[in-house]
C-alpha cells in the first residue's frame, strides 16, 4: 500500500478548503491540523490558492496537503512547485493521468459511473474519488460498487455532511473522504470550526 493511501487511511476525513486569504487560511489550517485533520484539500478556485497553499505548507510541514479541482494539466506542475503531495480532480482524461504521472505527484481522479471507473482501472488507477458523492447514489451507490469492482477503493466526495460521513467510512471500499461541511468559512466563525472539527473526530 502507498504512503500516501497510509496517510489518508490514517486520518480519512479530508477536508476541503476554498480559500482566498493567507491570514484566515493559517488560522484554518492551525484548527484542522491541531484537532487532528491532517490531510488537506485546497481547491484551486479562488485567485490566491497556490499563495495559501504555499503558506500552508511552510507553517504546517506535518500537514498533508494537496490540491483540488485540478481540471487542466498545466495545474499539476504548479501545484507540485507549492508544496503540494496529492493533486485531485473532478473527473479525469488520459492527459490529466498521464501528466501526473510526469511531474510524479500522487494523483486522485474523480469517477461517479461503472464506465468511468472501469476506464480509470485501466489507466492504472484503483484509488478514485467518487464524486459528486451525494448526487451519484450516496453510500448505498458505493456499497453497490463493492461487490462489482473489488479492486477499486475510493475517496467520495461532494455533498457529505456531518449526518453521513462515518456511513461512508463503514464501507470496505472506502479508504478516505472529501468534505467541506466543518470548513464553511461563509457561514461559520473560526470557533464553529473549531466545535465542527471536534464533533468529525470523536466519532472516528
Ligand atoms: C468541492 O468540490 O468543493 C468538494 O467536492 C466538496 O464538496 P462539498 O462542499 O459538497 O463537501
Amino acid at each position: 500500500m502507498s504512503n500516501m493511501i497510509k496517510r489518508f487511511e490514517s486520518s480519512p476525513v479530508i477536508p476541503v478548503l476554498t480559500l482566498d486569504n493567507v491570514e484566515e487560511s493559517l488560522r484554518i489550517a492551525d484548527i484542522l491540523v491541531s484537532e487532528g485533520l491532517t490531510n488537506l484539500e485546497i481547491t484551486l478556485r479562488t485567485q490566491n490558492a497556490l499563495k495559501c497553499i504555499e503558506a500552508i505548507n511552510k507553517e504546517f510541514p506535518n500537514s498533508n496537503v494537496g490540491a483540488g479541482t485540478i481540471v487542466k494539466k498545466e495545474q499539476l506542475q504548479s501545484v507540485k512547485d507549492v508544496g503540494c503531495t496529492f493533486a485531485v480532480s473532478p473527473g479525469f482524461t488520459k492527459s490529466l493521468v498521464q501528466e501526473a504521472k510526469e511531474v510524479d505527484i500522487f494523483y486522485l481522479p474523480g469517477s461517479s459511473t461503472p464506465s468511468e471507473i472501469i476506464e480509470l482501472s485501466e489507466l492504472g488507477i484503483n484509488f478514485q474519488k467518487f464524486f459528486h458523492a451525494g448526487n451519484s447514489g450516496g453510500y448505498k451507490m458505493l456499497q453497490a460498487y463493492a461487490n462489482i469492482f473489488q479492486e477499486v477503493k475510493f475517496c467520495p466526495t461532494g455533498g457529505i455532511g456531518q449526518s453521513d460521513f462515518s456511513d461512508y467510512l463503514k464501507l470496505s471500499n472506502v479508504i478516505c473522504l472529501g468534505g467541506s461541511w466543518m470548513v464553511d468559512t461563509k457561514k461559520m466563525s473560526f470557533e464553529e470550526i473549531k466545535q465542527a472539527t471536534k464533533l468529525i473526530v470523536q466519532d472516528l
